[in-house]
């Protein structure tokens, strides 16, 4: 198994940097997601680190030795990339064996080999079949065993779930978490899909435009956003971003004034979570504008005192009609509160007691 350290990396394409400096550590064995939106450098990371590109600066190591530059094919990393294509006049089973071409592995090693990972995702039915007779899920799995197959010591994947259709989806995530568990590789998941980072993930790296903004727990990225963008990138209907203004304890919010506990002055932005606003209990006034069902959930667009808001409630029927008046409450633990810069403010929050009077 390996322990990744990134120190200082960074990735050019002639004149364009697409990789920031990255300094980051990834303990042997954990599972850690790359979460960001398109064209951020989530592949470009993966690719230094399979040693498919090399990176302009900085040290990449795994167990504290120096791998820039060792081939990737001596790396001991197993990788699912992108687009996973199968070679198609192969069957399954030459698909995946086909890392083990450069090895030392003797015929009845390798057929050993390949049995083992096929059955770990078990596709053992599916080994004479050629790529074209297997659903898209199938294939799928046929690239994550052509990953194991190696042994590695480091899995590298790049968006394996992304075609999928949504419930084979939910089931490969329990299914790989399940694998990587039992085989203890340190696993490295690229997807921009954060529910998939959220629930598979030990810890999250959230990137943007070539540069790492956090790095955490889901649960720290979710409820400790470090800025604005970690804040409405992860959490799904977004966190509701309302401008406000700090003076001294008091913030003002459209035309609420609520209580802080420590002393803020200038512009501000109160981040509050749909499902942190709890609708028909509490003094804040609003009114439902649009329902919106969402099966298990309903979501509310509510028109209130502190500006637009949006809002979640477990449960299959809206327990309030369009057009309908209420008072709700919020959720001081979990309101957060961001400078001007839109990075959040931890020593300073909304205190338990309720609203001032506007
Ligand atoms: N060969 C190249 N030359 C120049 N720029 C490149 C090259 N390859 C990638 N890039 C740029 O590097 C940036 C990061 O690309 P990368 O493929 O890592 O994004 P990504 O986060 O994986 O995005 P996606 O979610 O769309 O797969 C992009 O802006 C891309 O245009
Ligand atoms: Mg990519």
């Amino acid at each position: 198994m390996a322990r990744i350290t990134l120190s200082d990396v960074t990735k050019s394409w002639g004149e364009t940097q697409v990789l920031q400096p990255m300094s980051l550590e990834i303990e042997d064995g954990e599972f850690v997601a790359i979460l960001g939106p398109s064209g951020c450098g989530k592949s470009t990371t993966l690719f230094l680190l399979a040693g498919l590109y090399a990176a302009t600066s900085g040290e990449i190591a795994f167990d504290g030795h120096t791998v820039n530059r060792v081939d990737a094919r001596d790396r001991n990393v197993g990788v699912v990339f992108q687009s996973y294509a199968l070679y198609p006049n192969l069957t399954i089973r030459e698909n995946i064996a086909f890392p083990l071409r450069f090895q030392q592995v003797d015929k009845a090693g390798v057929t050993q080999r390949v049995e083992d990972a096929a059955r770990q995702v078990q596709i053992t039915r599916l080994l004479e079949r050629k790529p074209s007779q297997l659903s898209g899920g199938q294939q799928q799995r046929v690239a994550l065993a052509r990953a194991l197959v190696k042994e590695p010591n480091i899995l590298l994947l790049d968006e394996p779930l992304s075609n999928l259709d949504a419930t084979l989806r939910i089931a490969m995530r329990s299914e790989l978490k399940a694998i990587q568990k039992r085989l203890g590789m340190t696993t490295l998941l690229v997807t921009h899909d954060q529910l998939e980072a959220i629930t598979m993930a030990d810890r999250i790296i959230c990137m943007n435009e070539g540069r790492v903004v956090q790095i955490g727990t889901p649960e720290d990225l979710y409820r400790r956003p470090a800025n604005l963008f970690v804040a409405g990138f992860i959490g799904s209907p977004p966190m509701n971003q309302l401008a406000a203004e700090a003076m001294g304890h008091t913030l003002q919010v459209g035309r609420m004034r609520l209580p802080l506990t420590r002393a803020l002055a200038g512009p501000v932005t109160l981040g509050l979570r749909p499902e942190d606003i709890r609708l028909g209990r509490g003094s804040i006034a609003g009114r439902v504008q649009m329902i919106e069902p969402l099966g298990r959930e309903v979501f509310y667009r509510l028109e209130t005192e502190m500006g637009p808001l949006h809002a979640l409630e477990a449960g299959e029927h809206p327990r309030f009609a369009e057009g309908e008046a209420l008072g709700f409450d919020i959720s001081n633990d979990h309101a957060l509160l961001f400078d001007g810069y839109g990075q959040r403010v931890t020593d300073t929050a909304l205190t338990a007691r309720a609203p001032l009077d506007a």
